[in-house]
């Protein structure tokens, strides 16, 4: 694994007030997901506002780019969404620092959600490879930092799941963030638990249309921004 700090972190698993885990970075001293409820926060945010509202233009492939593979809580959550859909998706994923199988092995989510060994099968992939998980879900695991990753190809839905502007700042502003622009399809959406006014402001001045839509429980608001084609704007 690679270290920011080059000591080995400790991660601690915590119930959140749904009853699902999150789990507390000791290195950046946050937690993954809202204490209000990892696996709420995640459907409203990632599969309610991401792939539920793109899907209301009845495709049936769908590319996903997810930052922040972590827990793959995500992932589970859009390969039950796809086979339930019957639609496609690629869903690509970068993660920096990948989390140990001793503490993967104890999250509550497969015991919540249910498959637990297509849970166990997404973890167990492998990196920088393309992974067909079933029919409608094929998984692309990238072990990378955003900053230094070559973005290859265009993607429908950008799961934008770093930890918060607070921890880590320059994930928030215009030179990452225009990767993700430059990364999407027109009409291309990309969806965030952040509602922050900077964040914002970023995404408007690098050309994205942006829109603050309700949230989970504990966040009024969150973001959803889309990539106009120039007949749409
Ligand atoms: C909010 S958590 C993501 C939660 C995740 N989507 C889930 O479903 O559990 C943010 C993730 O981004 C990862 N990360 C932090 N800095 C990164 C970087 N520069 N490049 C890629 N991943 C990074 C962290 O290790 C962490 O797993």
């Amino acid at each position: 694994m690679k270290l920011l700090s080059g000591i080995k972190p400790k991660n601690l698993l915590q119930i959140c007030n749904d009853g699902s885990h999150t789990i507390i970075s000791e290195s950046f001293h946050v937690t993954y997901h809202s204490i209000h409820g990892a696996i709420t926060e995640s459907n409203v945010v990632f599969i309610c506002a991401g792939l539920d509202y793109f899907q209301s233009k009845n495709i049936r492939e769908i590319s996903i780019f997810e930052m922040g593979f972590g827990t793959g809580l995500n992932a589970l959550l859009s390969y039950q969404w796809a086979e339930k859909h019957k639609v496609k998706i690629h869903y690509h994923t970068i993660e920096a620092y990948p989390l140990t199988d001793e503490i993967i092995s104890k999250l509550n989510y497969p015991e919540k959600l249910g498959d637990r060994l297509v849970f166990r099968r997404i973890h167990c992939s492998d990196w920088n490879v393309m992974v067909p998980i079933s029919e409608y879900f094929v998984l692309y695991k990238y072990n990378s930092e955003i900053e230094s990753f070559h973005l290859e190809g265009k993607f429908d839905v950008i799961f934008y799941d770093a930890f918060g502007p607070s921890t880590q700042p320059h994930l928030w502003d215009i030179p990452v963030l225009s990767k993700m622009y430059y990364a999407l399809e027109l009409g291309g959406i990309l969806v965030t638990y952040c509602a922050q006014g900077a964040f914002k402001r970023n995404l408007r001045i690098i050309g994205f249309q942006v829109e603050s839509i309700p949230g989970p429980p504990g966040k009024r608001e969150i973001t959803r921004a889309s990539k106009m084609a120039e007949d749409e704007l």
